[in-house]
């Protein structure tokens, strides 16, 4: 077990900070305030200047947390987002972070890139798995994922539109020093040889040569594709803009994620907190929005759903769990937040999660 030393994201992310190289984690994770994650920074920021309005005296004995996503009963609106080679961080990687969302009563969405294959990851989870599509230039592949997904029991595709398939040389470096720190020597011996659990037997096997597979210029065209393989819901994650959130639900989107990958992708994106209501009241109420980027504190994700998110994902925060307690780390993270979450209902007075709207926040007029 972990040692309940922990008390908030904040403090996992120091502990991580500790336990890992210092340029392993800056070139994954990026500090707040570094230019070359600009991104980040003001998906962070932007919570402090979204507010929230607290109504007294209409407290009721129980507060209702659970929800739905997709029409999965979840036990809080957070789950944990897709992200890649967890092996990097813990040797049970992915499996650890499924089983935690699974003791939570949440659900774990699968990296096409994880260390663990997604029937590997099912082995070990009966709870809400989604799996999380790079569309490949070969489009054999790419539908034979998507048919291994339906095959092993995952609810929906979350394909990701906001990769361009290419490294910021810049967050790199020159190095191949940084490049040889991206694995801890540490953990070499226990991850599976082939760093892509879903991808054996393909040909591809290191980070450049998932890069030079992907498909690095996506249109539409993609979502008709799948749309037509698939009768899985299908999440469009990485909007940024309403206009692009309309055209994900007229190609059959059952949701959109606001994400700008934590910022991993574009530098200096708009905070994705802040394009939440206007993607709301674009896809009015035709498919469900979720938002990723800069959640930490339970109050980030009560101010998320104000604005209209069904959902919200973190990214950071399940890796920092995992550095510091594997399935134990993550667990406690989605418990930190779901207990926050709990305290900012309190001082709200909300009762139902699924109840709340933008009578609940406060935008400071500019
Ligand atoms: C190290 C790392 C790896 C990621 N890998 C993926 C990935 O494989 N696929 C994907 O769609 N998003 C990936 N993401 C983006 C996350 O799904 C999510 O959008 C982002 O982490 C949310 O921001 P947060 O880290 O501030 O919570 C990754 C993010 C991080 C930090």
């Amino acid at each position: 077990m972990v040692e309940k030393l922990t008390t908030s994201l904040a403090e996992y992310e120091r502990r991580a900070r500790g336990l890992l190289p210092s340029d392993l984690f800056e070139r994954w994770f990026g500090s707040k305030g570094d230019p070359l994650w600009l991104s980040n920074t003001n998906n962070l920021d932007a919570y402090d200047r979204v507010f929230l309005r607290p109504r007294v005296l209409a407290a009721e004995p129980a507060v209702g947390l659970s929800t739905t996503v997709l029409g999965k009963r979840v036990n809080s609106p957070v789950y944990l987002a897709p992200a890649g080679a967890q092996g990097r961080f813990h040797p049970e990687a992915e499996l650890a972070s499924a089983r935690a969302a699974r003791s939570a009563g949440t659900i774990f969405a699968l990296s096409s890139a994880s260390t663990y294959s997604m029937e590997e990851v099912r082995a070990v989870s009966d709870g809400t798995l989604f799996f999380q599509l790079y569309v490949l230039k070969d489009r054999g592949l790419t539908a034979d994922l998507v048919k291994r997904a339906e095959d092993a029991g995952y609810a929906a595709i979350i394909v990701t539109v906001d990769e361009p398939a290419t490294w910021s040389n810049e967050r790199d470096g020159a190095s191949n020093a940084l490049r040889e720190s991206r694995q801890p020597k540490e953990l070499k011996s226990h991850t599976p040889t082939t760093p892509f659990g879903n991808l054996r037997g393909t040909g591809i096997s290191s980070e450049e040569g998932l890069l030079e597979a992907m498909e690095a210029r996506l249109n539409w065209a993609v979502i008709d594709w799948l749309r037509e393989r698939t009768d899985l819901p299908l999440i469009v994650k990485g909007i940024q803009v309403p206009e692009d959130a309309r055209l994900a639900v007229e190609h059959g989107a059952q949701a959109v994620v606001v994400s700008n990958h934590g910022g991993h992708s574009m530098n200096g994106a708009y905070p994705t907190i802040l394009s939440l209501p206007e993607i709301v009241d674009a896809v009015n109420g035709e498919a469900e929005v979720h938002l990723d980027g800069g959640i930490r504190r339970g109050t980030d994700v009560l101010k998320a759903l104000g604005l209209g998110a069904r959902a919200v994902a973190i990214g950071r925060g399940m890796y920092w769990g995992l550095v510091v307690g594997g399935e134990d780390g993550v667990k406690e993270v989605l418990d930190v937040l779901k207990e926050e979450l709990y305290l900012a209902c309190l001082f709200c007075s909300v009762t139902d999660i699924r109840a709340v709207n933008r009578a609940l926040i406060r935008l400071p007029r500019c």
